[in-house]
């Protein structure tokens, strides 16, 4: 098969590693990719959500199937503009329908289903700019602290946590203001629930679903969670808490009302499904939806999936992933992530990376980089992945921290208690 994969992250890379495995893959494209996705097939200069260039390249290169990694080309559509071009449409796209991708693309919408499917999540309300009062009213009936969601897609930025009841009716009207912009022209307002955070990840065709190993990420840019957020600092997996007995109640309140709801509602959702839970006192719970995988969750849990991944895929564009095998390596996986210094605000591109081939052991998953003048290069904030096993959390977190001493540019950062909440 010819399978092009859409995205440039560290989530691409190991989807890329994981696809380049795959006796069923015969070439590889990656659009655009990044300096690490040139080992594992072809980097293509072509934009993630350019859909006519996408088509084209899939028309001219006979693909046979498209992998889509980030949610944005999956909200804007792509899966039904692949569909509603003649020369495209028998072509499998792994990643749901606009209207699928609604679950992250809408906070509102997302709220509104589980609540339709009886699926746990915090109480809460939505308000417009028309109804500020309304809102600061429900802000009263809440104890602290608050949280407040805008609507729509804010590059993670989107959701704010306020100590006060003061604060929050001050950002409330400034949200619905216009701070996000159109993407905060609504406000999910939600009670605050108290726990640890687990993201679980599954695979579904429409009808049936295969369960991913979970994964805990680390949003924080500070040790000890502290700092601001940013779009992930490493990941470990599996996580203590996610037992056989918790991970039952996922599938059977969460997971499976998910995609019954889905199926019932006429969603046409074939790829990933990220649930992002919180863990109350025994109980998981929804915070939100993503339609994609995770980054960096990708680059522990595909260490953890032993079977084939194009065969998986496969079955969710046939329709029979009740008939593929899914078997995990019992080992631990953790990732850490190597950041530009200043990251998430300012911070300078372009400084070499020195050190990769040192690294020996663990795999080396690249997030912002690129090539220049054949030399590896910073290209973003989150730069370089470093992913172990381990026969325990603790070996596979001292590897990836020893293997990330040797990889070297200006500023480097990292974490260094990921996985010791554990
Ligand atoms: P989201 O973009 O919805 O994942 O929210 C970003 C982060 O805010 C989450 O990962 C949580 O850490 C936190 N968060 C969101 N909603 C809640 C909530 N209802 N209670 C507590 N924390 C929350
Ligand atoms: N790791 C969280 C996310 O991918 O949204």
């Amino acid at each position: 098969m010819k399978i092009l994969l859409l995205g440039s992250g560290g989530r691409e890379h190991a989807l890329a590693w994981k696809i380049a495995q795959s006796e069923k893959c015969e070439k590889l494209f990656i659009a655009p990719g990044n300096a690490g996705t040139s080992n594992c097939g072809e980097n293509v200069a072509m934009k993630a959500d350019d859909f006519e260039a996408v088509k084209n390249f899939c028309v001219e290169r006979h693909i046979d199937m498209v992998v889509v990694g980030p949610e944005d080309p999956l909200v804007k559509g792509i899966y039904d503009d692949m569909k509603a071009d003649a020369r495209t449409k028998d072509i499998p796209v792994i990643g749901p329908s606009k209207q699928g991708a609604v679950l992250e693309g809408s906070k509102d919408f997302a709220k509104a289903f589980m609540a339709r499917h009886h699926i746990p999540t915090a109480r809460y309300q939505t308000f417009d700019g028309e109804h500020v009062e309304e809102g600061l009213k429900f802000l009263e009936t809440l104890e602290a602290p608050y949280v407040l969601k805008a609507d729509g897609l804010c590059a993670g930025k989107g959701v704010l946590i306020l100590p006060t009841l003061e604060e929050a009716k001050k950002e409330l009207k400034e949200m619905l203001g216009g701070m996000f912009g159109n993407a905060s022209s609504q406000v999910v307002i939600e009670e605050f629930l108290s726990g640890i955070e687990c993201s679980v990840f599954v695979l579904t065709d429409g009808d049936h679903y295969k369960i991913l190993p979970e994964a805990k990420d680390y949003k924080r840019i500070g040790e000890h969670d502290t700092g601001l957020n940013t779009g992930g600092m490493g990941s470990v997996t599996p996580v203590p808490f996610a037992t056989k007995e918790w991970m039952q109640k996922v599938e059977d309140r969460i997971i499976r009302p998910t995609v019954e709801g889905l199926k019932a509602e006429g969603i046409d959702y074939k790829g990933f499904i990220f649930f992002g839970l919180i863990n109350v006192k025994g109980d998981p719970m929804v915070i939100e939806y993503n339609c994609r995988m995770g980054d960096p969750e990708t680059e522990s849990v595909m260490l953890r999936l032993k079977s084939d991944i194009v065969d998986l895929f496969e079955g969710v564009a046939q329709g029979n992933l009740d008939q593929r095998a899914i078997e995990f390596d019992e080992r631990a996986a953790v990732c850490v992530m190597l950041v530009s210094g200043g990251y998430p605000q300012e911070y300078k591109k372009g400084y070499p990376i020195r050190g990769i081939e040192e690294v020996q052991g663990s795999i080396v998953f690249h997030s912002g980089t690129s090539l220049k003048d054949g030399q590896v290069v910073t290209n973003g904030g989150r730069v370089i992945a470093v992913s172990s096993y381990g026969k325990d959390k603790a070996e596979a977190l001292q590897k990836s921290f020893e293997e990330a001493q040797k990889i070297r540019f200006t500023d480097k950062y990292f974490r260094r208690d990921i996985g010791a909440d554990l």
